[in-house]
């Protein structure tokens, strides 16, 4: 199933950030997350480390998505987003220009129903891991940049565009009981590569940014990163625990607009033909340790 999916292989590349403190914005990015700073063409600003990246700029908009306006994918190869586009445009998707200035040209984006987009294209210049190898500053810990999460008020319009449309693969659901004796779905977790997901969304009363997060190689780095939060006076905003949906360790914290970071280590890998697995709505699925973070 997973394979037939046109976005299989597509990777988080990066996110944008609006804020109307852009520049306290990028400071924090910058000395929390170890990445160095550079100013783009638009006024918005360029963090880059080590296989992580993102652009903070300023709030230009009072829609619900405008804290965290886009999400870009990053296919491996020209014939993938060749591709994905074809299928799109079959299913008469309005393509619109790309927003990014760092996917190369063909690079394209899509409203979903919250208003939020998605942008997919190719790395431009060399591939981003070379690319972004030499970045970043040295003595941290690794941090991919591997997921991103939305939340939503509608979850049904959501999934049957990110699922029906864009074809991201479903991992895990989450369910709660309702008084009536059906069910509620509160969480969604899908993947676009074997890692169990690169996107997902949790109901909630609006649309908003959820998190975003850095994959590390094991538990001490999650040690390490910790202790770097603690030389710069940021608290754990939740955790350490572990996520039942993708069994990863994790702690988080608040950026300075409120927005939440991960960091994860041993996310789980999904086989192709894994079926959706089904969590029931507790604290408890969302962290097997301790509290959990109750969207809804
Ligand atoms: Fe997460």
């Amino acid at each position: 199933m997973t394979m037939n999916s046109p976005l299989w292989g597509a990777e988080l590349d990066h996110i944008r950030l609006d804020s109307a403190a852009p520049e306290r914005l990028a400071a924090f990015y910058r000395d929390a997350f170890a990445m160095v700073e550079q100013p783009l063409a638009d006024g918005s600003t360029l963090l880059r480390g080590q296989n992580r990246r993102l652009i903070v700029g300023a709030a230009g908009g009072a829609e619900p998505t405008a804290g965290q306006p886009y999400s870009a994918f990053r296919f491996p190869d020209g014939a993938g987003l060749a591709a994905y586009k074809a299928h799109l445009t079959a299913q008469g998707v309005n393509l619109m220009p790309c927003p990014t200035p760092l996917f190369a040209p063909g690079a394209f984006a899509v409203a979903d129903p919250d208003g939020r987009h998605m942008v997919f294209g190719l790395a431009a210049g060399a591939g981003q891991s070379d690319a972004m190898a030499a970045d970043g500053a040295a003595g941290h810990p690794p941090g991919r940049l591997q997921h991103v999460v939305v939340a939503t008020a509608d979850l049904a319009a959501m999934m049957a565009f990110y699922e029906n449309t864009l074809g991201f693969v479903a991992t895990d659901h989450v369910l709660r009981d309702d008084e009536g004796g059906g069910q509620t779905l509160t969480a969604v977790f899908y993947r676009s590569t074997p890692e169990h997901h690169s996107f997902a969304m949790f109901l909630s009363d609006a649309a908003r940014p959820d998190h975003h997060a850095y994959e590390v190689s094991c538990w001490n780095d999650i040690r390490d990163w910790a202790d770097h939060m603690a030389a710069l006076e940021i608290k754990l905003w939740w955790g350490p625990g572990r996520h039942g949906p993708g069994n990863n360790l994790f702690f988080m914290v608040e950026d300075p607009d409120g927005y939440k970071v991960e960091i994860s280590a041993e996310l789980e890998s999904m086989a192709d033909d894994d079926p959706v697995r089904h969590w029931p709505h507790t604290e408890r699925s969302l962290n097997l340790w301790g509290p959990g973070w109750m969207r809804a």
